[in-house]
């Protein structure tokens, strides 16, 4: 998997190679990334010859400038004027650093990252590089790390700083990967948004100069994803190279790609450098987040299902392959509105739809009657449950179901009981007003007395009563960021500390209580990476639950994280957010292939529809056994009138499609929708035709679409090899 020899570095993944080498000054370079290539001299490649009239430079005997030298890890101050990946100041002040090769090791296993979400470090098949570069000026050494995940395609990258001079040092940015590229004819593909409409999907041609996907919100956001990808400018979803970079991380980053004079691309990636810095005492270092890399040369779609394979393999919770509960959420149902009758009775309701758990969302604690009050007053309100949660329990397990409950850990209500006695625990500066929104402010998490009171007051719920599913909730964005337990000089640490200690506080949670399922969310999918999923196997995906703007978000989300992680529950029609009407056909298929739930109220409805869930749930149950662990294909683009989507089973025996009308105008009969991923020479049975086609014609002719579906119709199909 890593090879060295004639100073060169051979990384090489299942299907793709990723090699650098060490010029004779110590400079590291990179040389190549892209399809898997036999080791051999690389000398001949990233010549440098190209010629900048103002700022050159001596390499190997040629005049080149550094401003066409593919660095490995970059720096400012030397004659390369493009992003850099590393900013370190001693006593000087000064920001020019020079890093050379120092030293190396290729060690079995990941490398480990303390308080950070990661791939899993213990796995077999896997290798890390650990090359060591020193700063001639301030004498800081960096570590950068690549593990090799041989069987997913992947290469994770993150970088250590450790302070080697006797005196402090600043660190003002800090990537977690950097990679050049000789060209840069690509497209950047990024995932964009708001609330309620997160992660459309984004292709655009880089520009020169940067082009940069980066949140300051304190979390990855609705807005950006921390993600992107690099397409050739002849790959779609099925062909050509494309490069997938992604970050293991929830707070503030930036993600870009900066274009240089010489039409060279140089790929970035970690933690936002405008709201960081970090102080270092000698000795002391610092862990960037992880950043995940993956190559395809068939596509778009296969560098997604690349990621969908590494989370289930390799990332924490996700790689346990956890069994979904099937929940019915109440937040639709009730919102504010909460009483032990009301939720008794939707309790014994709940039983007849077939779902495994009901969640208790928003309003069960302190005198929460609106979003405006009580947040962070994490007891029962007895008012509204004056049994506490006792009576409901005992109903549930009546009725064969589990309890999964709502919390707001990070924040605390402007008007609570929690703020009145901890009236400095939250995020504000001394001058200015903080500001509120949705009525709360940001707790302080970078300090442990905070974490560990956070901590102590959802565990008086946890232990008391039994609750197996969590829904973790973030649903606002923070301000006036500082923390008045940090020094002045060491404010602008505060984003990645908040981070560190919200990773804290969630795997003490997780620590103290295994078994509880733990289901994340932010305002719906303001907080949707791979940070939260590594301790969060499910997100709630978005606000909006209305099946037809699912099927943007949904198909979005789906290029970097797969489908079991999406949470995506069937809600009542007109559908609380667009107001719109669809079947509950429609509404159960765009949910089917996914993390499915229910976000209604069973209280209202009819015998005949509670029959249609029960039977939807029993079909879930019935596909999940496999397609959780199956290959996800999109079969239409982003901006089609059509969506259709497709999981295929590891043995390619099976298959499911979903086709579904997005657009009014889009009324044709005659439609063929083309699948794939099945084999040629299989005859496959497809159930709702009554019919056996080949492999072969269903993926080329197509699957005929023969009924002439009306606008947000959709028709379900099942396939298998007879
Ligand atoms: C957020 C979540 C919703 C719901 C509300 C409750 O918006 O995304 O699902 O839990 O909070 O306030």
């Amino acid at each position: 998997m890593i090879d060295f020899f004639n100073n060169t570095f051979y990384l090489n993944t299942s299907s793709s190679s990723y090699i650098m080498k060490i010029l004779p000054d110590g400079i590291l370079v990179h040389k190549y990334y892209g399809k898997r290539i036999k080791e051999q001299n690389m000398d001949f490649y990233n010549l440098y010859k190209q010629f900048d009239y103002t700022a050159v430079y001596k390499v190997n005997g040629e005049i080149t400038t550094m401003d066409a030298l593919p660095f490995e890890f970059p720096t400012t101050g030397r004659g390369d004027y493009r992003n850099s990946a590393i900013v370190v100041s001693g006593t000087s002040g000064r920001t020019t650093n020079d890093f050379r090769y120092s030293f190396h090791r290729i060690f079995e296993g990941a490398a480990e990252l303390n308080g950070l979400p990661h791939l899993d470090c213990n796995t077999e098949n896997v290798q890390t590089l650990e090359i060591i570069l020193q700063d001639i000026v301030t004498k800081a050494e960096v570590h950068l790390f690549y593990s090799v995940f041989e069987d997913v395609d992947v290469i994770s990258r993150n970088t250590v700083i450790v302070n080697k001079s006797e005196s402090n040092i600043n660190v003002s940015k800090c990537a977690s990967m950097s990679l050049d590229f000789e060209f840069s004819d690509f497209d950047m593909i990024s995932l964009y948004g708001r609330w309620a409409n997160e992660r459309s999907v984004e292709r655009i041609p880089l520009r020169h100069g940067q082009n940069i996907i980066s949140s300051t919100r304190g979390a990855s956001g609705h807005h950006s994803n921390p993600f992107i990808a690099l397409a050739r400018k002849n790959a779609n979803e099925d062909y050509g190279e494309v490069y997938g970079a992604a970050l293991i991380y929830s707070g503030d980053f930036e993600i870009g790609v900066d274009v240089g004079q010489f039409d060279n691309a140089r790929l970035f990636a970690g933690i936002n450098h405008e709201t960081f810095s970090w102080e270092l005492k000698p000795n002391e270092s610092f862990v960037s987040p992880q950043a995940v890399l993956t190559f395809s040369d068939s596509g778009i779609g296969k560098m997604s299902r690349n990621f969908h394979k590494m989370c289930r393999k390799h990332l924490g919770e996700c790689s346990k392959n956890l069994p979904h509960p099937v929940v019915l959420n109440l937040w639709e149902a009730f919102y504010f509105d909460l009483s032990e009758e009301k939720v008794l009775e939707t309790i014994k309701n709940a039983s007849k739809m077939g779902v495994d758990t009901v969640v208790i969302d928003d309003g069960w604690f302190g005198k929460r009657k609106n979003e405006l009050v009580s947040m962070g007053d994490w007891y029962i309100n007895v008012e509204r449950f004056p049994n506490g949660f006792h009576r409901i329990i005992r109903e549930c397990k009546n009725n064969g179901l589990k309890l999964g409950l709502w919390f707001e850990p990070e924040m605390i209500g402007k008007e609570s009981d929690f703020i009145k006695e901890h009236p400095e625990w939250f995020v504000k500066l001394n001058e200015i007003e903080p500001i509120v929104s949705r009525g709360e402010y940001v707790l302080d998490l970078c300090q442990d007395e905070i974490i560990n009171f956070v901590f102590d007051s959802m565990s008086g719920i946890l232990k008391k009563y039994e609750i197996s599913y969590l829904k973790w909730d973030m649903n606002r964005n923070i301000t006036d960021m500082g923390s008045l337990s940090l020094q002045s000089n060491c404010q602008n640490e505060f984003s990645h500390r908040y981070m560190l200690g919200l990773y804290k506080l969630i795997g003490k949670i997780k620590k103290e209580f295994p078994h509880i399922y733990i289901e994340g969310s932010a305002g719906g999918g303001g907080r949707f990476d791979f940070g939260m999923l590594y301790y969060m196997p499910q997100i709630w995906c978005s606000d909006n639950s209305d099946a037809i703007s699912r099927l943007d978000i949904q198909f979005g989300t789906s290029m970097v994280y797969p489908p079991e992680t999406i949470s995506s529950h069937v809600s009542a029609i007109p559908n609380h957010q667009t107001n719109r009407v669809t079947s509950f056909n429609s509404r159960g298929n765009v949910a089917q292939m996914f993390a499915l739930g229910y976000e209604l109220n069973p209280n209202i409805i009819n015998e005949s529809a509670m029959e249609s869930i029960f039977q939807q749930i029993e079909k879930h149950r019935e596909l999940e056994k496999w397609i959780f662990e199956g290959d996800f294909y999109r079969l239409t683009d982003f901006d089609d009138e059509y969506c259709a989507w497709q999981i295929v089973s590891k043995d390619m025996k099976k298959s499911v499609v979903v086709f579904v009308v997005k657009l009014t105008k889009a009324k044709r009969i005659g439609q063929y929708v083309r699948l794939k991923g099945l084999q040629s020479d299989k005859v496959y049975k497809i159930k709702q035709y009554d019919l056996s086609l080949t492999g072969d014609l269903i993926m080329n002719a197509g699957l005929p679409i023969i009924k002439q579906l009306d606008d947000f119709e959709s028709l379900f199909f099942e396939l298998s090899t007879e």
